[in-house]
C-alpha cells in the first residue's frame, strides 16, 4: 500500500504516462489485466487553459478509469497554475508536472527536461501549482539531469518539489541528452531516494518482475513506474506484482490471448478515434504487442497496408501459430 495525501493505492506499481501511448483505450485494457495507477498522456498547460479540442481529446476519460493521473507540461508558472485548477475541476486523482521530455517544442521555452537547468522557475511553477491544487495530490515526473548524469540535478529538483509540499516524485533514470538511449542508471535514482523523505517512485527499464525487484533493491525506491515494458504488454503488471509478493510469476500469455486482447485494444481505439484515425494507431499497437515473437516482421508488414477496421480484425485473425496460411514460410 502507498499513500499520497488522501489517494490510498494499494499497489506501488504504478504506469508512467507516455504521450501517443497511454491513452483511454490502452488503459481500460490495462486495468482489466491488474494496472492501478495511470497517468493519461501529457497535456500542455497553455492548450488546456485555451481549452483547446486536442488537449481535452487527450483528457478523456470514463468512470471506471481510474485511478488515474493527469501529468501538465509547460513553463510559464502562472499558465501551470491555471491549468492545474482546470485539471483538478475535471476530476481527476492526481496531478503531475512533467520534467523530463527531451523534446526541443517543449524545452525550447524552457518546459519539461529543461526545469532541470532552472531550478528557481520549476519553484516558482511548483508553487503557482500548489496554490491551486486544493485537494488531490500533486507530484513530479524528472530525468536524472539535463546533461548531468550524476543525479545531482535531480536531486535539486526532488528537494525543492519536498519544500514545495509536492506528494511524491518519480525519477526516470537517464538524461535528456541521453533520450532513450543507453540503460537506466539505477544507482543515480538511489542517490534521489537518499535525499528526500517524500516518497520516490523509480523508473527506467522495468520490464518484468525480476527488473522491479532489482530495482527497488538497487534504489530504495517506494515504488516503481513501468514504461515502456507495458505497451502491448498488460500482463505486467500481474507478472510484476506476483514476483514483489514472492509468488511465482504467471505464466506468459498465448497467442491466442495477445490477439484477443489487442483485438480488445484495437476496438477501443476504433471507437474512441474513429475507424480511420483508430486502424493508423493499431498498426502501431499491433507490432507492441506481437513484437520478437516469430512472424512479427510479417504481421507488421501485413497490418501497415490494412485500411479498414474489417482488414485488420482479418489480418489479425488469420495469424495462427506465428504465420500466416499464405505466407512462403508455412
Ligand atoms: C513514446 C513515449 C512517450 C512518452 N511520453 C511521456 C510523457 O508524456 N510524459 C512523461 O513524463 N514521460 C513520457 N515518456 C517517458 C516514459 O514515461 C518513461 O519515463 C520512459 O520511457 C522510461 O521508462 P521505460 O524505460 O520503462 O520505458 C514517454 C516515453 C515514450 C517512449
Amino acid at each position: 500500500m502507498i499513500q499520497l495525501k488522501d489517494l490510498k493505492l494499494k499497489t506501488n506499481i504504478i504506469q508512467s504516462p507516455m504521450a501517443g501511448c497511454t491513452d483511454l483505450a490502452f488503459r481500460l485494457v490495462a486495468r482489466e489485466h491488474g494496472m492501478e495507477m495511470a497517468f493519461m498522456e501529457m497535456v500542455s498547460c497553455e492548450s488546456l487553459i485555451r481549452h483547446n479540442r486536442k488537449a481535452l481529446e487527450l483528457m478523456k476519460t470514463v468512470e471506471s478509469d481510474r485511478p488515474l493521473g493527469c501529468q501538465l507540461v509547460g513553463c510559464r508558472a502562472d499558465a501551470m497554475g491555471e491549468a492545474a485548477a482546470i485539471a483538478e475541476g475535471m476530476g481527476y486523482d492526481l496531478i503531475d508536472i512533467n520534467i523530463g521530455c527531451p523534446v526541443p517544442k517543449i524545452t525550447g521555452p524552457g518546459g519539461g527536461s529543461a526545469l532541470l537547468k532552472e531550478p528557481d522557475a520549476a519553484r516558482a511553477i511548483f508553487k503557482a501549482m500548489q496554490k491551486n491544487i486544493k485537494r488531490i495530490p500533486f507530484t513530479a515526473k524528472m530525468r536524472l539531469g539535463f546533461a548531468d548524469p550524476s543525479g545531482d540535478e535531480a536531486i535539486r529538483m526532488a528537494q525543492i518539489a519536498e519544500e514545495e509540499g509536492l506528494a511524491a516524485v518519480s525519477v526516470h533514470g537517464r538524461t535528456r541528452e541521453q533520450a532513450y538511449t543507453g540503460k537506466a542508471n539505477w544507482d543515480a535514482i538511489g542517490r534521489v531516494k537518499r535525499a528526500v523523505k517524500i516518497p520516490v517512485f523509480g523508473n527506467g527499464d522495468v520490464n518484468s518482475g525480476e527488473d522491479a525487484q532489482r530495482m527497488l533493491d538497487i534504489t530504495g525506491c517506494d515504488g516503481v513506474m513501468l514504461g515502456r515494458g507495458a505497451l502491448g504488454n498488460p500482463w505486467i503488471y500481474r507478472s510484476v506484482q506476483a514476483v514483489l509478493d514472492g509468488r511465482p510469476a504467471p505464466v506468459e500469455p498465448t497467442l491466442e490471448e495477445r490477439k484477443k486482447a489487442f483485438l480488445q485494444h484495437a476496438e477501443l481505439e476504433i471507437k474512441n478515434e474513429g475507424p480511420y484515425l483508430g486502424v493508423l494507431k493499431c498498426r502501431k499497437i499491433a507490432c507492441w504487442y506481437f513484437k520478437g515473437f516469430p512472424g512479427a516482421a510479417d504481421l507488421r508488414a501485413r497490418v501497415n497496408q490494412v485500411e479498414t477496421p474489417d482488414q485488420l480484425i482479418e489480418t489479425i485473425s488469420r495469424f495462427n501459430n506465428y504465420n500466416f496460411p499464405d505466407s512462403q514460410e508455412s
